[in-house]
């Protein structure tokens, strides 16, 4: 069972919440092959499960909760506010369809998707920010949310955000992987007690074929795959790999058995250019 243990380890969110120190990513997955995806997923192990209203696999999710026998506050539930629903208001709105798509009465987090940036919104940005954080800030007051926070926000976002916010972000969930490690944004949430998540902690697959990875997992009698998250854990990063496919997502579980050496760590943490969507969010234009 020290596999199962160490999956659903709590790392400690900063309003004293617990979240499973490893998550199971569900973007691309369509609506109809979620529930059995989110099932096996909950059989190898994952408490913690990551969806958002513009995967448009929510009810999915919902319908793997429901026939689960897993308790509902077993198992920790991230969804996130789509960059159409900013403001005040329609945050609100968008919150309540997203819990009523899952069936659930709660969220344990929810996350701002993006940033407004401004790029599309110019000196209104900060502002349309603030006024979606102050949603969530209410939603959370209200005992809807177990705790909130933001996702893609870089430092300065997240310096924007904090002159206005009444409660600091709890999570960012940013891009991380090996080829695009994010140091600065990792360092900055971690001295403000922001628990980083990484998405795409596979570079979406496209890391797993480098030659130094190959050949550090060998050392190690592990996969690429399994190098790559553990390469996060080590950073006190919690990472949220997505696959379909039960066997990988074992795989993706089994991580916390070795240990990357600091030469190791170094040597991946130097990689660049390996693939993944390496996103800058001021440059979107969604
Ligand atoms: N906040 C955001 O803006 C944002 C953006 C993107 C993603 N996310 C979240 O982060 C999660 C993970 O990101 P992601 O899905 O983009 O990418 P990822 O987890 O880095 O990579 C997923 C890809 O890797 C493959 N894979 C998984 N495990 C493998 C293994 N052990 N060996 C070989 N291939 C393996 C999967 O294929 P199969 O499925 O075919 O096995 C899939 O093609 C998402 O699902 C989502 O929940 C958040």
């Amino acid at each position: 069972m020290q596999k199962l243990s160490a999956l659903t380890a709590p790392m400690a969110l900063s309003n004293g919440v617990t979240i499973p120190g490893l998550g199971y990513g569900t973007y691309q997955t369509p609506n109809e092959e979620t529930k059995k995806a989110v099932l096996e997923a909950l059989s190898v192990g994952y408490r913690h499960i990551d969806t958002a209203a513009v995967y448009g696999n929510e009810q999915g999710v919902g319908d793997a909760l429901k026939e689960s026998d897993i308790a509902r506050e077993d198992i920790f539930v991230t969804s996130k506010l789509w960059n159409t629903e900013r403001g005040y208001d329609a945050t609100k709105a968008a919150f309540a369809k997203t819990i009523a798509t899952l069936g659930v009465d709660y969220l344990d987090l929810y996350l701002i998707h993006w940033p407004a940036n401004t790029k599309q919104f110019g000196a209104k940005a900060a502002e349309l920010n603030a006024e979606t954080w102050r949603a969530m800030e209410d939603l959370y007051n209200e005992g809807k949310i177990r705790a909130i926070g933001v996702s893609n926000f870089m430092p300065h976002h997240l310096d924007e955000l904090m002159k206005t916010a009444v409660i600091k972000p709890m999570v960012d969930q940013i891009e991380v992987h090996p080829g695009w490690p994010q140091a600065e944004a990792v360092r900055y949430n971690q001295a403000h007690d922001i628990l980083v998540e990484a998405w795409a902690p596979l570079g979406e697959a496209s890391a797993l074929s480098n030659e130094t990875i190959a050949a550090i997992a060998t050392k190690h009698g592990k996969t690429a795959a399994q190098v790559c998250l553990r390469w996060g854990i080590q950073q006190g990063v919690l990472p949220l790999p997505k696959s379909t496919h039960q066997e990988r997502m074992a795989q993706n579980t089994d991580i916390f058995d070795f240990e990357l050496t600091d030469a190791e760590m170094t040597q991946i943490s130097a990689l660049e250019n390996l693939g993944g969507q390496c996103m800058v969010p001021d440059e979107v234009d969604f």
